[in-house]
């Protein structure tokens, strides 16, 4: 069993400070008055953020348990529809009355697959369909998708959600504001977040290049908007009036009293909470992770058609040889469907897609509520 050392946990800053564009040494201790202030705001008794993730990881049961162990459970949403949506947002309030988040994803561009690069790419992975018995697929498939946004949001504020956060863009919020419901976004660069703060969020999360899933990147282009999260927390943090979530890497303990020491006002954990049995993540996926190493994954666009993090496999591979551009996001992920899906009936980690963080070796097969108590006890927040 690994443990945070006590040395660890005694870089906990409590009394850190930092200094400002104008050279001001201002206080930013690890539970400073501001901090009490985002955890008052969002009705929590510690500075930890289970991150949203869209696609299935984050169950109700996931996000109740979090939310019940004092930290802020989040419903990655954007793939529901707003029924469905509301369904979740009851399931996770039959659990916990605790406070807790939904996410949505700003913007879904709606262009569909272009029916000569699905050709292409459809002959280029005819040998894997064929080892997999699979039939080829139907020729159209990639369609645009509605974006149902604005639905999903309705849902959010009718059900006075405690916290909405966003991701992909700035989105108008005004109607689940109204309502109380904080509202989080999401900034991969120092622009992004001043854009958003300008927006009128309540908090930005700052999401470094480490971070497992899709790049949240709106304004700065994919490829410069790879800062690490050491990096972008405190320049955001300096850029922005407005308190701040560092997300992207964070593993343990030693990785929320960093975030801290950064001037973040919270740390946001998405790759740590995977491999919780509460985790809606398949038993493929969380075996896959636990092997995982600091070096196992990668940023690509070819799973989905939009940057994100995750496992290095034999699908890449394979999807990078094709040599064809990807179809936009989401489009791209509904051209290899059927592959990812019988890979998963054949428990085929290696032709799936894993999202993942850098610091998945870092996470434990342990009940998410346990991992917040964990969590906050090496980094000393009860201190
Ligand atoms: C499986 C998975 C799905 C994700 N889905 C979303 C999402 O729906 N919305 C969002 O804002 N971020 C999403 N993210 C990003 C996380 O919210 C968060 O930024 C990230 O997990 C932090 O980095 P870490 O994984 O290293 O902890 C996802 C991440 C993962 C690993």
């Amino acid at each position: 069993m690994r443990t945070v050392t006590a040395r660890a946990a005694r870089i906990v800053p409590r009394h850190a400070s930092r200094v400002d564009t104008t050279g001001r040494v201002r206080p930013n201790s690890a539970m400073s008055s501001t901090h009490r202030d985002l955890i008052a705001r969002l009705g929590i008794r510690y500075p930890i953020l289970q991150a949203p993730m869209a696609g299935g990881p984050t169950t109700p049961a996931l996000v109740a348990a979090v939310s019940q162990a004092g930290g802020l459970g989040n419903l990655g949403g954007a793939y529901l529809t707003p029924e469905a949506l509301r369904e979740a947002i009851r399931a996770v309030r039959d659990l916990t009355d605790r406070p807790f988040g939904v996410n949505l994803f700003a913007h879904l561009p709606s262009e569909p697959a272009d029916p000569a690069h699905t050709a292409d790419l459809d002959r280029a992975l005819a040998a894997r369909r064929k080892s997999l018995g699979l039939p080829m697929p139907a020729a159209e498939r990639g369609a645009a998708q509605a974006d149902q946004v604005h639905d999903q949001i309705q849902v959010i504020a009718d059900e006075r959600v405690p916290v909405f956060s966003y991701t992909f863009g700035i989105l108008d919020a005004s109607d689940a504001a109204a309502t109380g419901t904080a509202v989080l976004g999401t900034a991969t660069s120092v622009a992004e977040a001043r854009a958003l703060a300008e927006a009128g969020v309540d908090a930005v999360i700052a999401q470094g290049a480490e971070a497992g899933g899709h790049r949240g990147s709106f304004l700065t282009p994919f490829a410069e908007a790879q800062v690490g999260t050491i990096a972008l927390v405190p320049q955001v943090v300096d850029a922005v009036d407005v308190p701040v979530i560092a997300a992207g890497g964070i593993g343990d303990g030693r990785g929320v009293a960093a975030a801290l020491a950064l001037g973040a006002q919270a740390a946001a954990l998405g790759t740590a909470f995977l491999r919780c049995p509460e985790s809606g993540a398949p038993q493929t996926s969380k075996r896959a992770l636990g092997q995982a190493c600091d070096t196992s994954t990668i940023v690509t666009d070819r799973f989905t058609g939009r940057p994100a993090r995750g496992l290095r496999n034999t699908l890449l591979a394979d999807l990078e040889a094709a040599g064809v551009p990807p179809a936009p996001f989401p489009a791209q992920g509904a051209l290899i469907a059927d592959l990812r899906a019988e890979a998963l009936r054949r428990d085929e980690p290696e032709l799936m897609v894993i999202w993942s963080g850098q610091a998945a070796a870092l996470s434990r097969p342990e009940p998410a509520g346990e991992v917040v108590r964990r969590l906050a006890a090496e980094a000393d927040l009860d201190a």
